[in-house]
Order: C-alpha cells, then sequence, then structure tokens
C-alpha cells in the first residue's frame, strides 16, 4: 500500500502535524535530525536493520545497521567535541561518497553543529569562497583533497582543524592537520546530544546564482519535518524497501533525500562510490535488489545513449518506483524509462532554497510525462506574472514559479546576505527563479530558469563565478559566460572569451584556459567550449549582454536588443 493515497484525499485537512504527531515533536520541544537519523530507529526496536550499504573502488564495501550509524555517528560527534567545537560552529564535509561522509554529517548534527557539505570535485578556489563566507571551524577530508585545502589555508585563520579520515602513514601532516580513524575509534555509546530547537540552524549548502559569489543557504533542523513527510509520501519508501539515491551530499539531493529523510524514517539505503557507467549502475540494482531509485534526467539520459541491450543483461525485476530530480525531466525520457524498466520516473521539482521537494509526480497519480506534477500537500504554488508579480489564472501562459513562504524546511536566510535572500520574495510569494505554466488539471509544466545560471547535468553553475576565474588566468581580458545545448546534460558551460593583446587562439589554448577552471573550480563548471571574439555584445552602461549569446547558441530569439552598444 503505498503511503500517498490520492491527491485529493491527502490535501484535504492537510496539516503538518502529521508529520510532527508521527515523529513525536511537540512545539516548543527539542528537534534533532542527528538524534532522529539514528538513536531514535534503534528506539524504535530497529538496531539491527541494515541502514547504509556501501560500495567504493576496488571492491571495499561495508554495511552498517542503525546501530552502527548511532554509534559511529556518536563517535564523530564526540571526537568534534573534544576539539572545542561548538554549537552553531560550521563543520564542512569534503569527501567524496565514502561512510564517513553520511556518518559525519549526522555526528556533527548531534552535537548542534551545522553541517557544511561540499562537492569533493570543488577546486581550491571553489572552496575558498565557500569556506570563508561560512568561516567555517573544521574541515573534515579525505588524504586526496587534502592538498586544495594546503593550497587556501593561509586565507583561512578561522580553519582551526583539518580532519584526515584516510590518513597515509608515508605522508607527513601538516599544519592544522589531525587524523580521525572511525574505524580504530572507540565507539561512544553515549553522546549527549545537543538540544536544538525547531529553529536552530542545521545543514548550509552553497548554491550559485548569476551575479556574487555563491550563498550559503541556511536550513534548521525542523526541515525534518518536510523532508519526513516528502521522503514518505514522495519517493514512497516502505520498510522493507531498498532505496537508491544517486546524488552527492555535496548537494541539497544527497543531504535531504541521500541522509535525512531515508534514515529518519529507518530506510535501508545503497551508496555507491564508483563511477558512472550503465553496467556498473544495473549490476549495482541487481545486486542489491533496489526498489526505490532516486536519480536525475542527465543520468537517465546517458542510459538512454548506452542502449537497451545492455538493459536486458541484468534483472531489474525488483525496482519498484522511480523519481528524478535537478533538470527537466523530459517526455522522451519518461516514456523510455516506461519502456525499459516497465515504470516511468517520477518528476520532482524543488531546489536548495525549499530544502524539499514542492511539485511533483505523485505514486498512483497519472504521469504526463514532461510535466512536473503537482504541488506537495501544504504547498501553496502557482505562477505569477513577472512584472506585477500577481497571479496568473490563465492557464497555459508562462509566468514565473511562486510559493507561498512557511513550510517547515524553507531557507531561513543566505548566509551573511540576509539583503539577497530578502529580494527572493516578491508580493509576498518565494520566487524560486523558474518559468512554467499551470494547466487546467493544475499540472506544472517547466519552461526555464528565470536568470543566467547554467544547469549542467543537475547542478547550477554560476556564469559570474566562471567568469571571474577565466579573468585570472593571463590570456584573458575579458570573457561572457553561457550555457550551450547539450544531449546528455542538457547544459553545458560555453565560454566567450576576447584575449589580450599577444596571446593567440589556438587548441593549445582552449586546453590550457578549460584545465585552469576545472583545477580551479570544478569539472561542471569547466567550459567544454571556447570561442574567440573581438567584442562582446554589452549594453551602452558596458554590461555584457549573456543574453544575446545564449539565444544565439540555441537559435533563439535574442529579445530586446535595442539597449545593445555595439549592434
Ligand atoms: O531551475 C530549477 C532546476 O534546478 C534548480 C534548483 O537547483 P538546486 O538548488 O541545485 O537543486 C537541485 C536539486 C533539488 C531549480 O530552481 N530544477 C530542479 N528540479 C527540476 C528543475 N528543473 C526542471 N524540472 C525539475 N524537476
Amino acid at each position: 500500500m503505498a503511503h500517498f493515497k490520492s491527491y485529493e484525499e491527502n490535501t484535504r485537512n492537510f496539516n503538518w502535524s502529521i508529520a510532527e504527531n508521527e515523529l513525536g515533536y511537540k512545539e516548543g520541544g527539542v528537534i534533532n535530525i542527528g538524534w532522529y537519523c539514528s538513536d531514535r530507529i534503534c528506539e524504535m526496536g530497529k538496531g539491527d536493520k541494515k541502514a547504509l550499504i556501501w560500495e567504493g573502488f576496488g571492491g571495499k564495501h561495508k554495511t552498517y545497521t542503525y546501530n552502527d550509524l548511532r554509534l559511529c555517528s556518536n563517535t564523530i560527534g564526540a571526537y568534534l567535541k573534544s576539539l572545542g567545537i561548538q554549537p552553531e560552529d560550521r563543520v564542512c564535509l569534503f569527501m567524496d561518497k565514502i561512510p564517513e561522509l553520511y556518518i559525519g554529517f549526522i555526528g556533527v548534527l548531534k552535537i548542534g553543529a551545522i553541517a557544511q557539505p561540499l562537492f569533493s570535485a570543488f577546486g581550491d578556489e571553489s572552496l575558498l569562497v565557500r569556506l570563508e563566507n561560512a568561516e567555517t571551524r573544521a574541515i573534515i577530508t579525505q588524504q586526496k583533497h587534502v592538498s586544495k585545502v594546503r593550497k587556501i589555508l593561509d586565507k583561512m585563520p578561522y580553519l582551526k582543524h583539518i580532519i584526515v579520515v584516510d590518513h597515509d602513514e608515508k605522508k607527513p601532516l601538516q599544519e592544522r592537520e589531525i587524523v580521525f580513524d572511525l574505524e580504530k575509534a572507540a565507539g561512544v555509546e553515549q553522546l549527549e546530544i545537543h538540544p536544538t530547537k525547531k529553529e536552530s540552524p542545521s545543514v548550509l549548502h552553497y548554491t550559485s546564482g548569476t551575479t556574487g559569489q555563491p550563498k550559503g543557504v541556511k536550513h534548521v533542523h525542523y526541515s525534518l519535518i518536510s523532508q519526513y513527510l516528502t521522503t514518505k509520501w514522495v519517493l514512497d519508501i516502505q520498510d522493507d524497501d531498498i532505496y537508491w539515491c544517486t546524488a552527492d551530499p555535496g548537494w541539497v539531493t544527497g543531504t535531504s533525500y541521500g541522509i535525512i529523510g531515508p534514515f529518519a524514517i529507518g530506510a535501508t539505503q545503497c551508496v555507491q562510490d564508483l563511477g558512472f557507467s550503465a553496467e556498473n549502475w544495473y549490476r549495482f540494482i541487481e545486486k542489491h535488489k533496489i526498489t526505490v531509485w532516486y536519480s536525475a534526467p542527465t543520468a537517465i539520459r546517458s542510459l538512454m545513449k548506452a542502449g537497451e541491450e545492455v538493459v536486458k543483461k541484468f534483472n531489474l525485476e525488483s525496482l519498484r518506483h522511480l523519481a528524478s530530480v535537478g533538470e527537466p525531466l523530459n517526455s522522451e525520457a519518461v516514456i523510455w524509462s516506461e519502456k525499459v524498466f516497465g515504470k516511468p520516473f517520477h518528476d520532482t521539482y524543488w531546489q536548495t532554497e525549499t530544502g524539499s521537494i514542492m511539485i511533483t509526480n505523485f505514486p498512483g497519480m497519472k504521469i504526463k510525462p514532461g510535466s512536473m506534477g503537482k504541488p506537495f500537500p501544504g504547498i501553496t504554488a502557482i505562477v505569477v506574472d513577472p512584472e506585477t508579480y500577481e497571479p496568473i489564472n490563465e492557464t497555459g501562459k508562462i509566468g514565473l514559479i511562486g510559493i507561498k513562504p512557511g513550510w517547515p524546511s524553507m531557507m531561513r536566510t543566505y548566509w551573511n546576505n540576509e539583503e539577497t535572500y530578502q529580494k527572493k520574495f516578491k508580493n509576498n510569494w518565494y520566487l524560486p527563479g523558474d518559468r512554467a505554466t499551470i494547466d487546467k488539471e493544475g499540472y506544472f509544466w517547466f519552461v526555464g530558469r528565470d536568470d543566467d545560471v547554467i544547469n549542467t547535468g543537475g547542478h547550477l553553475v554560476s556564469p559570474f563565478e566562471v567568469e571571474s576565474a577565466l579573468l585570472e588566468h593571463p590570456a584573458v581580458a575579458e570573457s561572457a559566460v553561457v550555457a550551450k545545448p547539450d544531449f546528455v546534460n542538457m547544459e553545458v558551460v560555453k565560454a566567450f572569451v576576447n584575449l589580450k593583446p599577444g596571446f593567440q587562439a589556438s587548441k593549445d589554448l582552449d586546453l590550457e584556459i578549460m584545465n585552469f577552471i576545472r583545477k580551479k573550480l570544478s569539472p561542471l563548471a569547466m567550459p567544454q567550449e571556447i570561442e574567440y571574439v573581438d567584442l562582446l555584445p554589452k549594453t551602452r552602461s558596458g554590461k555584457i549582454m549573456r543574453r544575446v549569446l545564449r539565444a544565439k547558441e540555441w537559435n533563439e530569439d535574442p529579445g530586446d536588443v535595442s539597449a545593445m552598444e555595439n549592434d
């Protein structure tokens, strides 16, 4: 029996107290996500249930029960406390998808500190701006990533501890580096859980915008209420399910639905820290008999590209419910999945700032391929006019998505940037920055973003960040960064570059610039194409008109270009 009965039944008289009651939370009481994700499940008598089944490179594998999760997260929490980490201190988790990342996240929350997960493929520059903004006190990382931290250490006086979880004894430790080996550490049975309240900060996720540096999205422990209920109702995870969320906890899907939601409902989940290949993914599903699978359109399109023959080599009959997030799920992908897996992917729409799923195709609800579905109960979502911010009542008319503020997992602010946070609200609607239409049955259809942010493979990249990094390259005088179409990633980064005198365009220079960005920022931000230009389209006041360049890439109408200087 699905947790979700029907749209009518579940929306009628909906109240978030449904989740509060199931979790035993009372207004004004203590609510600690770390405790809910481990201790509570043990107290419910499920301590021996498998919580995390993990596979890594070189045939490594580990399994943790809920009791192990409780004990190991206690151990990490106690260790951090022994270093002097205080409630609300920011502790960065900078690791690949290894068990210490999942367990460390819970440990950090248990002691009331703020978990700041960062994508481990980030280069030193990406790391620095995020650690600087948060004034991060400690970073938990792996030996292979330590060199990136060392490079920027001088600029971070507040960073007191660099905790290495897999220290290679042949490599001497340097300033502020310490070793923590979870397997060797003595298990801590009793840890005093910090009595965090509803509004106590829990997680700080960084997200990219069109302008300015990345923004730190502040979440609170009460976000659990939304994450718990959406995990049940949308992902439909039942007690005997085996769940696989393919997202990396460096991004919000990997924490909301790769840690908090599944562990808070006591699910068994599988994680693999292996590169992508269709064979490997199907083998993983077959081996662990995965039943609920939460992934992303880019991965689905990569699987489509790998073809149907490879699917036939594996027994994937265990799959029961499929969901997707992060970018538009095109109708072809839904139709393909129905054909090869016998089940459609259910689209889910949300973002770092919303903390949990906002609009979705619920289990059992009629899916219209290409549509994002309907708002979650308790979520009032509409489209508003981009000029007046008044609701658009006409079906099929494009507007900005607007969500009525007040659901439990809504971000509370942007770290040190309340001004930008306030700008996200217009006429009492929270604006995620996306355009959509609503059809006569209330289904939402994604149209596009309302800014220049590039969504590559479900990851947001700020053109501003890439342009700023490009300026640090000796050959670059000026640049404009836009999205260009790509079959698998939907969008990839393209840079238009104006060279300084004395530099010549060449294939070698392309590679040099690409690598420069990959190392400084990340492989996601690396331009896949560089086009050298003598002039960039600008407004008369000197602002680069990315819109014009983007339109060319997509064969679209550039819109109003009357403000352009060099037309
Ligand atoms: O533009 C929307 C797109 O991804 C943005 C959020 O990105 P991020 O904060 O990194 O979070 C990603 C995972 C929750 C949104 O503002 N997006 C997300 N889901 C969808 C989507 N675009 C179309 N369809 C979706 N289902």
